[in-house]
């Protein structure tokens, strides 16, 4: 069966990078982009040049920012998280690349700088133009004392959390170490993501190309099903957690 096989994969495996989406955070109570109820099935897009350009899409993201975090800015991570933070900790898996912002694998344990994150991270903000980092508190203490108006920073550019909206270039650093990653797993594993965004889409079939494995832990299936070697499409947190507690 499915578990058994991919018991055997982990355990053959050398060096396994896990490849997360927000499928992986759902159990914790943050709504993922696609499925039914997801972000984006509620909230339109804020593209990076009306941010830049309108004062209104900027208070309008900083107020989504908020209202996030009075829903979810408690959450917990989940039994998928606590699985990889094992995988990690035993060194099977040295780096974690995440396409999700919730800061969710460094609180399982992961270190700060085994997280690749391509889109960034919500729980602080930077300016844009001279990279000063802002916390979320004083923030929203300004957002509202402002009525709804969000700060510009001391030197004048825009404030914005460290997450990679649409349009926005990606982040050159972990992209770097993404590919790098890739090329040295034996076994890549994706846990909880479409494969719809791209250019994070497009490093599992790199690392099929370039001889590993690849397994795909989703509920959907995804536009790459048949490039893998195993295709598990079961809750995330049922299928690893059996890898959480050893
Ligand atoms: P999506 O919402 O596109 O996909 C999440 C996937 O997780 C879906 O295919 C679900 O079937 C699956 N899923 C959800 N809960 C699950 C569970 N408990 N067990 C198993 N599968 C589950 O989210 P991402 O692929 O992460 O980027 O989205 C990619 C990017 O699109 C995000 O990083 C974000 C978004 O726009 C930017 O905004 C730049």
């Amino acid at each position: 069966n499915a578990m058994a096989r991919l018991r055997d994969m982990f355990d053959r495996a050398e060096r396994i990078l896990p490849f997360t989406g927000a499928g992986i955070s759902t159990e914790c109570g943050i709504p993922d982009f696609r499925s039914p109820g997801g972000f984006w099935t509620k909230n339109r897009p804020i593209p990076f040049d009306e941010f830049l350009t309108d004062r209104g899409a900027r208070d309008e993201s900083w107020r989504r920012r908020f209202a996030m975090q009075d829903s979810f800015g408690s959450a917990k991570p989940g039994r998928g998280h606590r699985a990889l933070a094992l995988l990690n900790l035993i060194g099977k898996a040295p780096e974690v690349i995440t396409q999700n912002i919730d800061n969710l694998h460094q609180d399982s344990g992961i270190l700060p700088n085994d997280v690749i994150e391509l889109h960034g991270n919500t729980s602080y903000a930077t300016c844009l133009d001279c990279g000063k980092r802002y916390e979320l508190a004083w923030m929203r203490e300004r957002f509202e004392a402002n009525g709804g108006h969000a700060p510009d920073c001391d030197c004048g550019g825009f404030i914005k959390t460290a997450t990679i909206s649409f349009g926005q270039s990606m982040p050159a650093e972990p992209m770097r170490r993404a590919e790098a990653a890739t090329l040295a797993c034996d076994l890549f594993l994706v846990v909880g993501s479409s494969l719809v965004v791209w250019p994070a889409a497009g490093f599992p079939a790199i690392a099929k190309r370039n001889g590993a494995k690849l397994v795909i832990i989703n509920r959907d299936a995804t536009d790459i099903d048949d490039e893998a070697d195993v295709v598990v499409r079961h809750d995330i947190g049922t299928v690893l957690a059996p890898f959480a507690a050893q």
